[in-house]
């Protein structure tokens, strides 16, 4: 720790044990210093590249994957990469935002830490809760496209899953065995250690990159410059895309909900917003990592900009393989290839495009863990969630807990409606993230910060109003269930949260 720090700690206590009620502060130093409490000590082992890499390992996924497709067919044309372009600028926004404050506060937890030191407890307690949306769903979500690819290189095989196991399809109940087993699978690797997934982590995402890049350079062959005309088709009157299931920016102003057009570059880009989730985990990771203060602001930087750039000439190179009202929405960047009379790279993309969301569903499940690890610290959760493996150095008792909580949502639920839930979940962690750079700023000017957001208040409020408007863009549905879901943790902190905090109990012997 450095004397900086320390050296303040005492009257930051002090202060930080005079306030009461929801909107009490955990002091930067209180957040430093409980890491280094031995029993929930995590390994430092992570440099700047290992970051850089856990980023790409988690943001490229079943976004570009599955969902460029899609969006390209029904709401963007061979505009969708300027969604891309649109959703990465609304994440580069926010990764300045995320890595001020990772830099300021390296401790496990992401956008819930960075609101505690910030915003106050019940805040962070609201982050907290939003943040299982992004990670535990996200999760779900991400093994049931896997399983989706896995199921098609296996019926190549001539294997055929029975279809009761091949997960909810098309109204019929099924279970999903293979997202269900991944999960289980994944959740194993995490506790055996941090250092043992990154490894595995790596040689995915080198695997992951390949193929995307596979897809870039082979599929510029077979572009037809006249499947890019026109880029973007004119707006036309959504099917059935009306009350609840139109984006909620429509409804409000009283538009005809419509695709394509340009409001349909944005209906699409808060969709494909997905295919960027995972930047902001890096910063779950910065309690172990060895130059926090450096290497954080750079492994999300880094993995956001190489992502952003792969994306975009993804869906340029697609979208000009094929007609964008033909392209397939279950393995678009495979069966493109298909349509060109090229099955070989089909198949090697299908079996790299499995193999590389094994890699998201991980990190994600490693960030939830996290952050019901930092919760759970704080006294905001059961403590359980925050003990360490005496020989692995892992949270093992929530990283198994919530992995056989995901492995049963993976099982039993479908991708569409729930990767629309997990956008508006972590568009909202933004915007407390932008917020709490500047009052921290206000606050604690004092604080050493390796990273500094460049014009302060400026690029924070453009993140605000840039995620805010692609939430409007979600639809009616997707805002209801937010609602219901927040409302939940709510009561959930005044009955547990509350009365539990360490804060609370460090305020009341202090008076
Ligand atoms: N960004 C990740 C994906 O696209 C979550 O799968």
């Amino acid at each position: 720790m450095s004397t900086e720090h320390q050296g303040s700690r005492d009257h930051q206590g002090a202060a930080g044990a005079r306030q009461n009620g929801v909107f009490r502060t955990k002091t930067v130093e209180q957040s430093i210093q409980d890491t280094e409490e031995p029993e929930h000590a995590l390994k430092k082992s992570l440099s700047a590249f290992d970051l850089t890499v856990f980023g790409v390992g988690v943001i490229i996924g079943t976004g570009i994957f599955v969902l460029t497709g899609k969006i390209a067919k029904e709401t963007a044309g061979p505009s969708v990469a300027l969604a891309f372009v649109v959703a990465g600028v609304v994440c580069g926004l926010a990764a300045l935002c995320y890595a001020e404050f990772a830099s300021t506060v390296p401790v496990a937890g992401s956008a819930y830490t960075f609101s505690y030191a910030s915003l106050g407890e019940l805040p962070a307690w609201i982050i907290g809760w939003d943040l299982v949306l992004e990670l535990a769903l996200g999760c779900a979500v991400v093994a049931v496209g896997w399983s989706g690819y896995m199921r098609s290189l296996l019926d190549t095989a001539g294997i055929h899953l029975p279809d009761v196991l091949s997960g909810t399809h098309d109204g019929q109940f099924g279970f999903d065995l293979l997202a269900c087993v991944l999960v289980l699978l994944l959740t194993a690797i995490l506790v055996a250690g941090m250092k043992l997934s990154s490894r595995v982590t790596s040689i995915v995402v080198g695997i992951k990159v390949t193929v995307v890049l596979l897809v870039i350079i082979v599929g510029a062959f077979f572009i037809t410059g006249s499947n890019y005309t026109p880029f973007v088709p004119p707006a036309q009157d959504a099917e059935g895309g009306s009350g609840l299931t139109a984006p909620l920016v429509q409804s409000l102003f009283g538009f005809t909900p419509t695709s394509f057009g340009v409001m349909g570059v944005f209906t699409a880009a808060a969709v494909v917003f997905f295919a960027f989730i995972g930047f902001d985990i890096v910063a779950t990771a910065a309690e172990e990592t060895r130059n926090p203060q450096r290497d954080v602001p750079r492994g999300i930087l880094g993995s956001l900009i190489i992502c952003t750039l792969l994306y975009v000439a993804v869906s340029v190179v697609v979208t000009g393989m094929q007609k964008y009202s033909e392209l397939s929405t279950n393995a678009p960047l495979a069966d493109a290839f298909k349509s060109v009379g090229h099955p070989f790279w089909a198949g090697l993309i299908s079996f790299g495009a499995a193999v590389g969301l094994t890699s998201v569903c991980m990190i994600l499940l490693l960030g939830q863990s996290r952050v019901f690890f930092a919760m759970s610290r704080d006294g905001l959760l059961p403590k359980t969630f925050s003990h360490v493996h005496p020989r692995f150095g892992t949270p093992y008792r929530s990283t198994i807990l919530l992995g056989g909580l995901v492995a049963v949502v993976a099982g039993f639920t479908s991708i569409d409606e729930l990767a629309e839930l997990v956008n508006i979940g972590t568009l909202f962690a933004f915007v407390v993230v932008a917020i709490g750079v500047v009052i921290l700023r206000r606050k604690r000017p004092d604080l050493p910060r390796s990273f500094r957001t460049p014009l302060v208040p400026l690029i924070p409020a453009l993140s605000v109003l840039a995620s805010l408007w692609l939430m409007l863009n979600l639809p009616g549905e997707t805002w209801l269930r937010f609602g219901v879901w927040m409302l939940v943790g709510v009561v959930l902190y005044f009955v547990y949260g509350k009365r539990h905090s360490k804060l609370d109990r460090a305020t009341r012997s202090a008076l």
